[in-house]
């Protein structure tokens, strides 16, 4: 296999849930796995990998999706060698816990008060089943039961189910998974028909990315070429918090919706802001034609979409130095978890609710942390140094603008409405690299 520049991508060696968008209405489940006998791991690898897709092979009838990913401390239960796992970048064989200061995850984020055994070093294995529904979800949750079937030494240590109804709507209320790249080479089209393509080795590895250049690929090649990170954070919504700090700022109904909207960039429905400003257009939303065709150029205020609403914070599109953004995009997976709090309740109900973040892409310091760091945790890049990102932020006594004519409105004592519950970074190998790994004799 050839690493040379611009080299059409192995499709068939690429694991589908990498690349391939997730179904809508889905219900999944992740699965974390701690390996105590390296050779029942391997064996579970030897069972599971025939039965994975690869992006060639992968049926957008059915959509259903399994995806192994290994964390750090998997491929060292697995028995990769230490000069291979030298290979990997220094943030991933720190594993997310250790980057706690980085990411902003302090308070009720820091990872002592994460949910067992995330952030321990017993998450090994990571599974993620994805399927239009439950009954086509149990043929993959059966066929995983029967992969771990007599391997005692493969541990079922987490476990995190996941749903979404038809109009997709994540815990706060709004229509999620819209925005996503447009990858290069890989046939799947993108959702913004003015954003260019992005160079494939972005999100796989061994293939040219917006640098111009191929990324570091763990080594053996064997091991690390066709393969991605995919970060998870299990990320808590506070919705009775979100939804009391509006209304008690809110003259009405009408101004709450509105509000809410400038949070997040766009309307409950999934309609942006940026071509329906003042209300929401439930026909836009649902359009996949057009729910996500436009730049913010002819907003450079934000008097449209505010300049620090979440969706426009984390792809401010041509609205910051072209080429720039380019080199911080992921590939989305979230899901969303637990009961939705029912409408106008005001009041915690106490239930665990929010979204199984899930990030692809080949950069997890250039792409993940970068935007966790500076798009999410701060707001120079915005002219608002004291501004976090009024949804995700880590905010503490935080700040939003919202501008609007004849003078801006400002936000203050914004509270953390989403806490991390525990994540890790992880691998994604290529299928190939899975029986690389498998037939290790170490
Ligand atoms: C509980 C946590 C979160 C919720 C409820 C949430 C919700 C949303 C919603 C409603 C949208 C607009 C729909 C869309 O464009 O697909 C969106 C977009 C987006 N979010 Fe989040 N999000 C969360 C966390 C995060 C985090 C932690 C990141 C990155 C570190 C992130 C990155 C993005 C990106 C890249 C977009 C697409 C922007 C675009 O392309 O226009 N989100 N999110």
């Amino acid at each position: 296999m050839t690493t040379a520049k611009g080299s059409a991508l192995e499709l068939g060696d690429i694991q589908a849930a990498a690349l391939e968008p997730r179904p809508t209405p889905y219900a999944g489940s992740y699965l974390a796995l701690r390996i105590d006998e390296r050779g029942q791991g391997r064996e579970l690898l030897r069972r599971l990998t025939p039965a994975l897709d690869s992006v060639a092979t992968f049926d957008p009838r059915r959509q259903v999706s399994l995806a192994v990913a290994l964390s750090f401390q998997g491929l060292r239960a697995l028995g990769v060698p230490e000069e291979s796992l030298a290979t990997f970048p220094e943030e991933f064989q720190e594993g997310m816990a250790a980057r706690a200061a980085e990411l902003g995850d302090l308070g009720d984020s820091a990872p002592e008060n994460w949910e067992g055994p995330l952030g321990s070093e017993d998450v090994h294995v990571v599974l993620a089943a994805l399927a239009p529904d439950d009954a086509r979800l149990e043929t993959i949750v059966l066929l995983v039961r029967d992969a771990l079937r007599d391997l005692p030494g493969v541990v079922p240590v987490w476990q995190q189910d996941v749903h979404v109804g038809p109009d997709e709507k994540e815990p706060f209320g709004f229509r999620d998974g819209i925005g996503q790249p447009a990858i290069e080479g890989t046939g799947i089209p993108g959702t913004n028909p003015r954003e260019v393509p992005v160079k494939a080795g972005e999100f796989v590895l061994g293939y040219e990315d917006e640098t111009g250049d191929v990324a570091p690929v763990p080594q053996p090649e064997a091991l690390g070429r066709n393969g991605t990170y995919v970060v998870f954070r299990k990320l808590h919504t506070r919705v009775a918090d979100f939804r009391r700090y509006i209304h008690e700022r809110a003259a009405d109904r009408a101004e709450e919706e509105l509000i809410a909207a400038k949070f997040i960039g766009r309307w409950p429905s999934g309609a942006p802001l940026a071509l329906t400003p003042d209300k929401d257009d439930p026909e836009l939303g649902a359009d996949p034609e057009r729910n996500n065709d436009f730049l913010y150029g002819d907003d450079p205020q934000g008097l449209k979409c505010p300049v620090g609403a979440h969706a426009r914070r984390m792809n401010p599109r041509d609205a910051v130095v072209t080429g720039e953004v380019c080199l911080h995009r992921m590939i989305r997976r979230g899901t969303t978890y637990g009961p939705p709090l029912p409408p106008g309740v005001l009041e915690d109900d106490g239930a665990d609710r929010g979204i199984m973040f899930a990030f692809v892409g080949a950069h997890l310091a250039r792409q993940f942390e970068f935007v966790q760091r500076q798009w999410v945790n701060d707001g120079k890049f915005i002219g608002a140094p004291d501004e976090k990102d009024p949804l995700v932020g880590g905010n503490d006594d935080g700040r939003f603008t919202m501008p609007r004519r004849p003078i801006r409105r400002r936000f203050k004592g914004l509270p953390p409405f989403v806490v991390n519950r525990g994540g890790e970074y992880c691998f994604l190998p290529g299928l190939s690299a899975l029986r690389w790994i498998a037939d290790l004799d170490t």
